[in-house]
């Protein structure tokens, strides 16, 4: 058994303190659950590393609610569609690790490739529909790849809470269908997306950007706020709201845009009308580096 399972396991020990017994019919919420067998326990924070403040926020609220912090730093190779990208992905564990003492994790739980995807033992979580759009079309296999390692480490780990930023609002959505079409669980908690002063939402792909790209860059929060004042001020027509984030978007040539939707905020599904809360979702390339981001409307 793995030393972070030990570890894991007999902190569980420790929590499991309060015992019931009750005759369920249904299948119970989570709140319910949550009463009876002490929901704040476990909290995890999964990562891939070059971890920055946007991860600190996830660590500092699991911290703030949870009596354990477990976080994971696994580059996951089943959700690059590009090996490069892969390859290229920073990692510094030592840097990783002493990050996560800053920000009160109790436990970093840091596999190999071998250990998670051990050979000829292939299964794969596919979500459909929440996985199809977005970031879902321009990267084929990601939120397979995505939901899959989540999967195996809320199996490994088996937190009470787990953290996902809302900055990538894709994948929350796509782990918040995961936990329910699978029955687990699992509490997920959306975290808002930490913004350098000038708005740019914190990633690690920021350090690829030349000094001119990261001034560039920040256009595409404007161009999402812009879009969402639209709403703000009474449009509905999600043509109309599209077209004013690309209008913004245009005022710089260097930046091509991979898509730019106004979406259900829940199953990720284009709308033509805002009628309900909506994400509006956008990702763009500047010369060879990708950034998404997204605001959603109230
Ligand atoms: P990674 O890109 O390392 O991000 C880990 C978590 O940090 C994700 O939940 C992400 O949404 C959150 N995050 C990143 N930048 C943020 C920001 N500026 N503000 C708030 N939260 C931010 O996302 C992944 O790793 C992987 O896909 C993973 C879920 C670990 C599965 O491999």
């Amino acid at each position: 058994m793995p030393e972070v399972i030990r570890h894991i396991a007999a902190m569980r020990t420790r929590l499991a303190q309060v015992r019931h017994l009750e005759m369920l019919k249904t299948a119970p919420s989570r709140s319910r659950l949550g009463n009876s067998l002490k929901a704040s326990g476990i909290g995890f924070v999964p990562t891939m590393g070059a971890l920055h403040a946007g991860h600190g926020a996830l660590m500092d609220a699991a911290r703030s609610e949870c009596d354990v912090v477990v976080a994971s730093v696994f580059v996951n190779p089943t959700q690059f569609n590009n090996k490069e990208d892969y390859e290229r992905y920073g990692r510094n564990l030592d840097a990783d690790v002493a990050f996560c003492g800053i920000h009160g994790v109790n436990v970093v739980f840091a596999p190999e490739v071998e250990e998670m995807y051990p050979a000829n033992r292939d299964v794969f979580v596919e979500i459909p529909g929440v996985s199809e759009g977005l970031c879902g079309a321009f990267r084929p296999g990601h939120f397979r790849g995505v939901a899959t390692v989540v999967t195996k480490l809320f199996n490994i780990v088996q937190p009470d809470i787990a953290y996902f930023g809302e900055k990538d609002a894709q994948q929350l959505a796509v782990i918040r269908r995961l936990v329910a079409g699978l029955n687990m669980p699992i509490t997920i908690v959306g975290v808002p997306t930490v913004r350098d002063s000038d708005g740019l939402a914190l990633s690690s792909r920021n350090e690829r950007l030349t000094r001119e790209d990261r001034q560039r860059a920040p256009l595409l929060y404007r161009a999402l706020e812009a879009a969402r004042r639209e709403i703000e001020n009474g449009v509905t027509d999600a043509g109309r709201i599209r077209a004013r984030g690309l209008e913004v978007l245009a005022q710089e040539p260097s930046i091509r845009v991979e898509y730019f939707e106004v979406v259900d905020a829940e199953s990720m599904q284009p709308v033509t009308r805002v009628a309900g809360r909506v994400c509006i979702a956008a990702a763009i390339w500047l010369d060879g580096v990708r950034l998404i981001d997204n605001v959603v409307s109230s």
